[in-house]
């Protein structure tokens, strides 16, 4: 199969039905409960924020999502359907791709075989040689980035040599290539600078409008809100609300995460009375 044939094979939501909902997500690591029953719903063409304190179980609950945990209980239906995930491949085959900031490049690989990452588009076989049809697959990538308005001089050059939104972008760009339609973002922000974030966050509504379903993790209530259509809050494993966008304000949002702070801070001085 081609590269441009797996283009194809991206999503066409299905109109009406959430891409993602999860109720009662439970999760516990022995005694540790992570998640003590998280609800949440993800529309396509929509950008879903979650937002939460260290601890709060964000990554848990994406880790969940994406197939790396099984929950302890709860129910998980993909476009309506029940599903148990085995593995995050079974996550990838139902389109659901998270990029993990940092994790999601080889910085002295080129640009085009970071896009492939071993799924290049092959020239010819023979028995158990392939050879890769290099050009075909600068050419994808190239056009690729072009599209998000980031001019790869050569994409022979090594990813090392992008800067980090640029990098962000790239790992983003592949998970829509190879068929994704719900992306989860862990953080793509949180180490790049106001330009750098401003190509990211355009990025990701370029997407939105494409019809993809986007979770976006952050501790920056900034970036979500620039972005988010809505935000929903955890807090030691549980969910103080979803809010759309026209129900909050980004002072408010930014309040229920600070003001609940203080009061688990107060909690613990008191010794759980509050
Ligand atoms: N594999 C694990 N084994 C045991 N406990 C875990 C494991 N993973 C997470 N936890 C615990 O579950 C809780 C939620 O952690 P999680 O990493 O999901 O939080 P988070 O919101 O992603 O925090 P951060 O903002 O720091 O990334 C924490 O108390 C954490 O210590
Ligand atoms: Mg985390």
């Amino acid at each position: 199969m081609t590269a441009t044939a797996i283009h194809a094979e991206a999503a066409a939501p299905q109109p009406g039905r959430p891409l993602i909902e999860v109720q009662d997500i439970v999760k516990h690591f022995g005694p540790v409960i992570a998640l003590a029953g998280v609800s949440l719903t993800l529309d396509a063409g929509e950008v879903h924020c979650l937002l939460g304190d260290n601890g709060a179980g964000k990554s848990t609950l994406i880790k969940t999502l994406a197939g790396v945990f099984r929950p302890t209980s709860g129910e998980y239906r993909v476009e309506g359907e029940p599903v148990f995930f085995g593995s995050p491949r079974d996550a990838l085959d139902r389109g659901i791709a998270t990029v993990y900031q940092d994790l999601a490049m080889i910085p002295l690989l080129s640009v085009t075989r970071n896009f492939f990452l071993g799924r290049e588009p092959v020239k010819w076989r023979l028995g158990p040689f392939s050879f890769i049809d290099m050009e075909h697959a600068d050419r994808i990538a190239r056009e690729e980035m072009r599209q998000i308005g980031i001019n790869v001089r050569d994409p022979q050059q090594h990813v090392g040599t992008l800067s980090g939104g640029e990098r962000q972008c790239v790992a983003i760009a592949r998970a829509v290539h190879f068929g994704a339609k719900v992306l989860i973002l862990d953080e793509p922000t949180s180490a790049l600078g106001v330009a750098q974030t401003s190509m990211v966050l355009k990025f990701v509504r370029q997407l939105r409008q494409k019809g993809l379903g986007i979770i976006f993790i952050t501790h920056n209530v900034r970036h979500a809100y620039a972005v988010g259509d809505r935000f929903t809050i955890l807090n030691r494993g549980r969910t103080l609300g979803t809010f759309k966008k026209a129900e909050i304000t980004l002072d408010r949002l930014q309040t229920m995460m600070a003001g609940d702070k203080e009061l688990q801070v107060l909690d613990e001085e008191l010794g759980g009375t509050v």
